[in-house]
């Protein structure tokens, strides 16, 4: 495992589970969703990479808003940590405990309450999957307005609560924009209601905002409305090469202008990413001559208009090659091999994690810049360190991975903090999208001022007072536990 977790002390406040909290539990949800088995829990003590590790002795499984509030209260009364778990997909050690706190999952919620045509605004309940989500609407012609590599098992609580961003954010953009409206429960129980289903609601503070991206330090999110997309009935996805950086700029730039309003997907991944997916994940093929390019781009299209679309993309694809910016490329010509381009770059991921250990990094930064980075970091750390890029180019989002056998704190001593300090420098973002989790927790200050992290420290003191939310994650130690 990686060696965040052992700097830190368990706060001294938190009670330790007995077994009348065990029958208290029993009590509200009854047996089988008290979950206490040894196999369920080292699942969900560990987080998807297998880097962090909780020792967590106890599941819970609500079913219900009004069974998340009776364990809150009854948690806060006692002083029992928890931390709110959904796929465990996170990236960012979040969604485990770091000690002992009471697991709290609601994929048991998992009911889509309501779905509107005319709007196409959905209310489901916390714990549906994101994928079950986009196959409920495919029948009624819509779509999920974000898709990401962990759509399987991902929850939409939890992509709600890390505000995930994803492979369509260039399209159809932020939840803060798409999430209308949420039921979330606070720390002593209490359930607050802002499921609104309106597109526009200026009455004071939009408080729901507060909850999309708090990653369970603020409250259990319980039920989400969400504004979707009609689905697009042509789709098209060509895998592209770059000889150079620039080269991948530019072609964003003109894809912006010339694919305009069908622009679905603009992602990038380099040729050592390549290399890995190949080497790792069996029945990938890399679709262009192998060793010859230095970057490879995704573009997806997805418009309402078949032969339009294909011809659009079609013009922008051999202009941009006869200007230089493309080396090579194909077009997908079905389904089938379209997800053999996807699996490419959604597939990083899992390669990363078969390869062995991963330091992993999620930046926002200038589109100019955002290489720059992997370029110093492979300087600085030699030959012998594999340094990845890849990531949402469209939306200026770099994943820097570096990528070794097993985790070493000498090389972890040579990326960070270098890392957040040449982020901090171009005004960039330590975490784009995955969130600060227990990873980042005492680095927000390389993306936030002082004054706004006390601002939010005063939001999680006054929304939960005795700190059970999430412990340890999102805001500095120092700041959570000043008398530690
Ligand atoms: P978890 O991992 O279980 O939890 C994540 C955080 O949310 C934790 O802090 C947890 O406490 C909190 N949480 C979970 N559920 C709730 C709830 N109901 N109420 C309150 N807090 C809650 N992320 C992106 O942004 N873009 C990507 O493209 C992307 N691709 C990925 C691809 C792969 C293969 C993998 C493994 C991960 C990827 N991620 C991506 C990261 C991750 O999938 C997302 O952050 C996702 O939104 C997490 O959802 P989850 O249900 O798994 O939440
Ligand atoms: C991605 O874009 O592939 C995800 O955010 C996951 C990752 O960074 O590995
Ligand atoms: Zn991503």
């Amino acid at each position: 495992f990686g060696s965040v977790a052992t700097q830190i002390q368990r706060n001294p406040s938190f009670s330790t589970l007995n077994s009348d909290d065990v029958d208290h539990f029993k009590k509200i949800l009854g047996e089988k969703n008290v979950i206490q088995d040894e196999d369920r829990l080292l699942t969900a003590n560990v987080d998807w990479m297998g880097k962090y590790k909780g020792s967590s002795k106890l599941l819970l499984q609500p079913r219900s808003t009004e069974e998340v509030s009776q364990i809150l209260k009854y948690c806060n009364t006692r002083c029992l940590a928890v931390v709110p778990q959904g796929g465990n997909t996170g990236l960012v050690g979040g969604s485990v405990p770091v000690f002992d706190e009471v697991i709290i999952n609601v994929g048991s919620m998992n009911h889509i309450i309501s779905f509107d045509e005319v709007s196409g605004i959905l209310v489901c309940e916390a714990g549906c999957i994101l994928e079950n989500l986009d196959s409920f609407l495919v029948n009624h012609g819509f779509m999920m307005p974000l898709d990401l590599g962990a759509k399987g098992s991902c929850q939409i609580g939890g992509n709600v609560s890390t505000n995930a961003g994803g492979l369509h954010f260039v399209r159809y953009g932020s939840l803060h924009g798409n999430v209308l409206g949420l039921e979330a429960v606070l720390a002593n129980g209490t359930v607050l209601d802002m499921l609104g289903t309106l597109r526009k609601d200026n009455t004071g503070y939009d408080l729901k905002q507060l909850f999309i991206g708090s990653e369970g330090s603020l409250g259990i999110a319980t039920k989400v409305s969400i504004l979707t997309s009609p689905k697009p009935s042509s789709k098209n996805l060509a895998f592209l090469a770059c000889k150079d950086y620039l080269s991948c700029q530019k072609l964003l730039q003109e894809a912006k202008r010339k694919l305009g309003e069908i622009l679905s997907a603009f992602e990038f991944l380099d040729s050592q990413s390549m290399e890995l997916v190949l080497t790792h994940l069996e029945g990938v093929r890399n679709p262009l001559p192998p060793s010859i390019y230095e970057f490879y781009v995704l573009i997806e299209t997805r418009g309402t208009d078949e032969s339009y679309d294909k011809e659009k993309l079609e013009a922008f694809l051999l202009r941009s090659m006869e200007g230089g910016l493309i080396a090579d490329g194909v077009v997908a010509q079905d389904i089938n091999q379209a997800s053999s381009f996807w699996r490419i770059r959604e597939g990083l991921s899992e390669a990363l994690v078969k390869a062995g250990a991963v330091y992993k990094y999620d930046l926002s930064l200038p589109i100019e810049k955002m290489y720059s980075i992997v370029e110093e970091m492979r300087l600085r750390l030699g030959q012998s360190e594999k340094v990845l890029g890849y990531g949402h180019l469209g939306d200026g989002n770099l994943h820097l991975n570096i990528s070794r056998p097993n985790y070493d704190d000498s090389v972890l001593a040579k990326i960070e903090p270098f890392v957040y300090e040449w982020t901090s420098k171009h005004r960039g973002s330590i975490s784009a999208e995955h969130g600060l989790g227990l990873m980042k927790a005492n680095e927000i200050h390389y993306s936030k001022s002082p004054q706004t992290v006390q601002v939010m420290a005063s939001i999680k003191k006054l929304l939960d007072p005795n700190g059970i939310l999430n412990p340890y994650k999102v805001l500095p130690h120092n700041i959570l536990y000043p008398e530690a």
